[in-house]
């Protein structure tokens, strides 16, 4: 199974690829995660990307083009759930072929839906576990415990460095720019579905099994 989620910043994205890939032992590819990877590992790309990421702008196709075919190449997983990329429609063209050249096919595109000032109060109260990468929530999806994850018990519960009010907006209008066009590429490929993002996240979660189901 290979799977898009699409949606604007704080939609639930990397919530519900995490839950997918408990659930079905899917590969998760978010490229915004590797992204800061490369930011906190010093190399001259993540030199290259960490101002860009910061103001909330979208980095060069090229780089991340390069960085899913890497992930692509060196796998034999089940299937994959990609996070955050495409966001172009060059993207979208380059992914066409990678999957095709790997003998994968893309099963379902899932646009996650959610209107504008839901994202801004959960883009402003997300906080996410350094060591295992689970996200939480001040209001929505608290810790059990203060300061710790529940996940793996770490302490390195982080905010990330584009989560402001002014990076924020940069990163929406980028998204209706470049990135909501492919949703009429993939309507007119047959493979779009909408879930409703506001929902709670089992809810979502939920609604994202009914269209796997459904596309299969
Ligand atoms: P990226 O890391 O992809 O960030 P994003 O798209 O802005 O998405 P987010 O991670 O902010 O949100 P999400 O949808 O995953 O939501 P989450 O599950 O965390 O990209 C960052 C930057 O990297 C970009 O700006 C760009 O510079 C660069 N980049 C990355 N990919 C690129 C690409 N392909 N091309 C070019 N540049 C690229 O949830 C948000 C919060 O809401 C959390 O606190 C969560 O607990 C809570 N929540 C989730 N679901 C619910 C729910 N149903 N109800 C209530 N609360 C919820
Ligand atoms: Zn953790």
């Amino acid at each position: 199974t290979n799977i898009i989620l699409l949606g604007p910043p704080g939609a639930g994205k990397g919530t519900q690829a995490r839950i997918l890939t408990e659930e079905r032992g899917l590969v998760q590819l978010s490229t915004g995660d590797m992204l800061r990877e490369a930011k906190d590992s010093g190399t001259e790309m993540g030199k290259i990307v960490a101002d860009v990421m910061a103001r909330g702008d979208l980095v060069t196709d090229e780089i991340v083009i390069g960085l899913i075919d890497e992930k692509l190449r060196d796998t034999d997983a089940k299937g994959f759930i990609f996070d955050g990329f495409p966001r172009t429609l060059a993207q979208a063209d380059a992914l066409g072929e990678l999957l095709q050249r790997s003998g994968h096919r893309l099963d379902a595109v899932i646009e996650m839906r959610v209107d504008d000032d839901a994202l801004v109060d959960r883009i402003s109260g997300r906080y996410t576990c350094g060591n295992c990468g689970e996200v939480y929530h001040d209001k929505t999806k608290p810790t059990k415990k203060d300061g710790v994850c529940d996940e793996c018990g770490s302490s390195d519960l982080r905010r990330r460095a584009d989560d402001n009010a002014e990076s924020l907006k940069q990163r929406l209008m980028e998204y209706y720019k470049k990135t909501s066009p492919l949703i009429g590429y993939y309507y007119a490929m047959g493979d779009l579905f909408t879930v409703d993002g506001l929902a709670e996240i089992d809810v979502v979660a939920k609604s994202i099994t009914n269209v796997l189901d459904q596309a299969k």
